[in-house]
């Protein structure tokens, strides 16, 4: 039998298998590539690049939980003119579509990076970072706003033609209007999920194990959080969407798939396992030639639903 066709399309990208490492658990963008061969992913999106450079957040800025890690980074990063000038060659230089991430502290900001990024060189696509939990302005506190989801889109896709993605936060009453807000301001695709808010605290000294208090949880814990929000954004908005959060392993990259996922972002699997996107795209080839699938794409949206009635009888109203 012939291997498995593992190319997707996630919007207008064609992408040679459905693997994304996903922004900022990888140094700017190159350091997992460092150890695997690059093309054995679909593409990577670089470290979120704001318009000065960033020290970030006061240490710590991670802390291990059970089934997840926490983060308070704060969005560190040099600022798009070392983004021009040193990140992005190297970037480029690695032969995977590059999708560069930004965040802007003002609607202005956001226009000003889609601007700089558009007259870059072999740009995939811009991902604009409305989902950050780590900063006051910006990033989650525009996410959770329909409205402000909309004009930030509309800034950034006003600036530019190239596929422009909203990564958006889970820590939202209804993630689905903002998606709808998203793609109303011109976005041409989604990528859920970014991280959840939340805390650890050291119980010998009293103090939060974070420098910030509150940081951004991921890994395993948050997979089926993040899997019911690409569930209910692929099937509310017909968007292309990425799926991700929480997925260490092939079983957890195909239930995004068979979800609804174009594609399957990967992160903190790789501060476990440095090798994770190689197994896990090994793991889903395999699936694949078991189950006698020609190709990835016969997977996407294959989930079977059930027809529970929620609604309650009038008597128990
Ligand atoms: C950070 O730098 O704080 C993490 C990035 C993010 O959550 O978007």
């Amino acid at each position: 039998m012939k291997s498995p066709d593992l190319a997707v399309h996630w919007g207008p990208l064609r992408l040679s298998n459905p693997l994304v490492l996903s922004s900022g658990t990888h140094g700017m963008g190159e350091d997992g590539p460092r150890l695997f061969p690059p093309e054995i992913l679909g593409a990577i999106v670089s470290k979120t690049v704001t318009v000065d450079p960033r020290e970030g957040n006061p240490p710590p800025r991670v802390a291990e939980t059970p089934c997840g890690m926490l983060n308070s980074i704060g969005l560190p990063n040099p600022g798009i003119d070392a983004y021009e000038r040193d990140v992005h060659p190297r970037l480029v230089s690695l032969g995977v579509p590059v999708i560069v991430s930004i965040a802007g502290f003002t609607r202005d900001e956001y226009r000003t990076l889609a601007a700089r990024v558009d007259r870059l060189e072999s740009v995939a696509g811009i991902e604009v970072n409305v989902s950050c939990p780590n900063v006051e302005r910006g990033g989650m506190v525009a996410g959770a706003s329909p409205g402000e989801t909309l004009a930030v889109l509309e800034a950034v896709t006003g600036e530019t033609d190239r596929a422009v993605v909203a990564k958006l936060t889970p820590n939202v009453t209804d993630i689905v209007e903002i998606g709808q807000a998203a793609m109303e301001g011109g976005a041409r695709m989604l990528s859920v999920i970014n991280t959840l808010v939340g805390m650890s605290v050291d119980v010998d000294r009293r103090c939060s194990n974070l420098g910030v208090m509150t940081g951004g949880l991921s890994g395993p814990a948050i997979h089926p959080v993040g899997l019911a929000n690409l569930w209910k954004l692929a099937k509310a908005t017909g968007a292309p969407v990425l799926g991700g959060g929480g997925v260490v392993s092939a079983e957890g990259a195909l239930a995004y798939l068979i979800a609804g996922a174009s594609a399957v972002g990967i992160g903190t699997a790789t501060f476990v396992d440095p090798f994770a996107p190689v197994h896990i795209l090994e793991g889903i080839a395999d699936y694949l030639e078991r189950h006698e699938f020609a190709s990835v794409t016969e997977v996407i949206g294959s989930l079977a639903e059930t027809q529970a009635d929620l609604s309650f009888p009038e008597e128990a109203c």
